[in-house]
């Protein structure tokens, strides 16, 4: 645990980059060499997610302290599902991890509760840690619809689960994610506290008090201080700025 945040502070703070489809191997090879140099804090654990074609070569050459994460995988071993990639895949080539349920893969590619929450429940049978994302739209919070939007999206993936050991929770407003407005730290703190009250009232309360819940959006080395000392918020998932060597500074973040 950071200095700074002794015993009352169980939850390892997890920064997550979420490279989505950027990239080539000339960048990669850039942002490892950051990621290598670092400094990263050893309390803060950092895990990377990759483009699926490069998620070899950045396994074999990033340090194994830093996490790599598939973007997206099926809820099936093998087959003919043209295009998908398995858990046992990732596994395969020592991915550990995989985000799943990304606002983008519900909305670009329609991906349904349901069929997010079978993929969750599949990749954590196979052995992958996982990133569980949710959140609310615009439209969503300007009708006062976050908690329950966030809350439904979290009870399905909980009716399917029996352990939450290897999930983290990613809150990602879709009107912060891309677009450079991010969620302030009373707003996003609000959403975490309520969804953690949500998660010990209907989950289980040991499951509330240890589950890491991230907050993505617009995260940047200019605001992640600020969000990163709200007590509920346990690590961040970053676009756009984990290409840049600013994401160091959002793995530093907690003071
Ligand atoms: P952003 O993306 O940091 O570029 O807003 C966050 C995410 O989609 O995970």
């Amino acid at each position: 645990m950071s200095a700074k945040c002794p015993d009352e502070c169980p939850r390892k703070f997890v920064v997550g980059g979420n490279w989505k489809m950027n990239g080539s191997k000339k960048q990669i090879d850039e942002i490892i060499s950051f990621l290598k140099a670092g400094p990263l804090d050893s309390n803060t654990e950092v895990v990377v997610g990759v483009p699926a074609v490069y998620l070899e070569y950045v396994r074999n050459n990033l340090p194994a302290n830093i996490g790599v994460a598939g973007q997206n995988c099926y809820k099936e071993e093998k087959g003919a599902f043209t295009g998908e990639v398995s858990p046992l895949m990732l596994k395969d080539i020592n991915v550990d991890w995989v985000i799943l349920g990304h606002s983008e893969r519900r909305q670009i590619f329609k991906e349904t509760d349901d069929l997010i929450a079978d993929k969750v429940a599949f990749a954590l049978e196979k052995g992958l840690k996982v990133i569980a994302c949710v959140g609310e739209t615009l439209e969503q919070r300007e009708s006062g619809k976050t908690e329950e939007v966030v809350f439904a999206q979290t009870q399905a993936i909980a009716s399917k689960l029996k352990d939450w050991t290897n999930v983290v929770i990613a809150y990602e407003p879709v009107w912060a994610i891309g677009t450079g407005k991010t969620a302030t730290p009373q707003q996003a703190q609000d959403v975490h506290k309520a969804l953690r009250e949500y998660i010990a009232k209907n989950i289980g309360a040991d499951i509330a008090k240890s589950i890491r819940i991230q907050y993505g959006g617009s995260v940047t080395g200019a605001n992640c201080v600020e969000l990163a000392a709200m007590p509920d918020i346990d690590g961040f998932l970053v676009g756009g700025a984990s290409l840049k060597p600013e994401f160091v500074n959002i793995v530093n973040a907690r003071q």
